[in-house]
C-alpha cells in the first residue's frame, strides 16, 4: 500500500516537472529564435546572431578573395548579411566591446551604411527587406532604416556610373568620423589611421563575403557629396569606401596546387 502512494507521488512530480518544463521552454522559446532568424519591426531589423556559419577555412578565403563585379539576380540571405556586418565592424569582445576590425585607440571612427536594392536582401522564402538605405548599429546588431527606395542607381551615378553598384544587391558603404581619432592623434590620425582603418574593414567584408559564397569589391572613386546625399549621411560622416556585394556570375577557381605553379615557374625562371 505505501509503495503505491510512493509511486503516485513520483509520478505527479515527474508529471508536473514536465508540464513545468514544457511551460518554459514555450515562454523561452521566441527568445531562442530570435537568436537565428532576423526579427523585421517598422524601420528596424533586428540581424541574426553572428555564429560560426561557414566551413572555409581563412586560408582559402584568402586565396579566393578576388575583386568581383558581375552578380547573378540572386539575393543576399539576410543571415549572410548580418554576418559580413559583424565582420566588418561588429563587436568581437563583450567587456570593452572591441571590434572585428583594429581601431587606433579603439577610437572606432567609422560608421556603416548599407543601400539595399528591391529584392536584394531575402529574409525568409518569398519575404525581402525593403529596399532602401540602412544603418548597421554595432552594438544592437542590428539596422535602423534611414530612408526608403531602390537608390542603387542614384549611388551609382555618384560612383562615377560604375554598373557593379547599380547592380550589386546590396552595396555596404562606410564612412569616417575623422574627429573622433583626429582629436586624440592629430594628422597622423587624418592621414594615416583613418584610412588603414577602412582598409581593415574592407578586408574583413571581402573575406567573410567569400567564405558565404559572395562576391565584392571595394569602390573608391566617387563623389563625396554625391554619396552623401544618397545615404543621407551627417555631414561629419565622409564616405571612404562603397563595397557592393553579390553572387558572383563566375566565382574563383584558383587552387594552391595553381600558385605553387606560380612560384614553381619563377624559381626556376
Ligand atoms: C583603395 C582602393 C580603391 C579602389 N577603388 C575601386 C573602384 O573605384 N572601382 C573598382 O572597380 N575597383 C576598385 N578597387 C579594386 C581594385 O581595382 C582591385 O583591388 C585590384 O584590381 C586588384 O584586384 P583584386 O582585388 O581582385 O585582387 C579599389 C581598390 C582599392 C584598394
Amino acid at each position: 500500500m505505501r509503495v503505491h502512494i510512493n509511486i503516485n507521488l513520483l509520478g505527479s512530480c515527474v508529471l508536473t516537472l514536465l508540464v513545468v518544463s514544457y511551460a518554459a521552454w514555450l515562454v523561452f522559446k521566441p527568445e531562442v529564435a530570435r537568436f537565428e532568424k532576423a526579427i523585421v519591426a517598422d524601420s528596424v531589423v533586428y540581424l541574426p546572431y553572428p555564429a560560426r556559419i561557414t566551413n572555409m577555412s581563412v586560408e582559402e578565403a584568402i586565396l579566393l578573395r578576388r575583386s568581383i563585379r558581375e552578380y547573378t539576380s540572386d539575393p543576399v540571405k539576410i543571415e549572410h548579411l548580418a554576418m559580413i556586418l559583424w565582420a566588418a565592424y561588429g563587436v568581437t569582445d563583450p567587456k570593452w566591446g572591441f571590434r572585428a576590425s583594429p581601431s587606433a585607440g579603439a577610437t572606432y571612427p567609422l560608421e556603416v551604411y548599407v543601400v539595399i536594392g528591391e529584392s536584394g536582401v531575402l529574409v525568409r522564402e518569398g519575404e525581402y527587406l525593403k529596399a532602401g538605405v540602412y544603418k548597421y548599429d554595432v552594438h544592437k546588431h542590428l539596422l535602423t532604416l534611414i530612408k526608403t527606395g531602390d537608390l542603387r542607381g542614384d549611388l551609382a551615378d555618384a560612383a562615377l556610373g560604375q554598373k557593379w553598384v547599380r547592380e550589386a544587391p546590396v552595396s555596404i558603404v562606410v564612412c569616417a568620423v575623422f574627429e573622433r581619432t583626429v582629436s586624440r592623434y592629430g594628422e597622423r590620425g587624418r592621414v594615416r589611421y583613418v584610412p588603414m582603418e577602412v582598409g581593415h574593414l574592407g578586408q574583413n567584408v571581402y573575406l567573410m563575403a567569400t567564405a558565404l559564397g559572395y562576391g565584392a569589391v571595394v569602390v573608391g572613386a566617387f563623389y563625396d557629396d554625391g554619396v552623401q546625399l544618397v545615404i543621407s549621411a551627417k555631414p561629419e560622416e565622409i564616405p571612404m569606401y562603397i563595397i557592393p556585394i553579390g553572387v558572383p556570375t563566375k566565382p574563383p577557381r584558383t587552387s594552391f596546387e595553381d600558385i605553387w605553379g606560380y612560384i614553381e615557374a619563377r624559381r626556376s625562371g
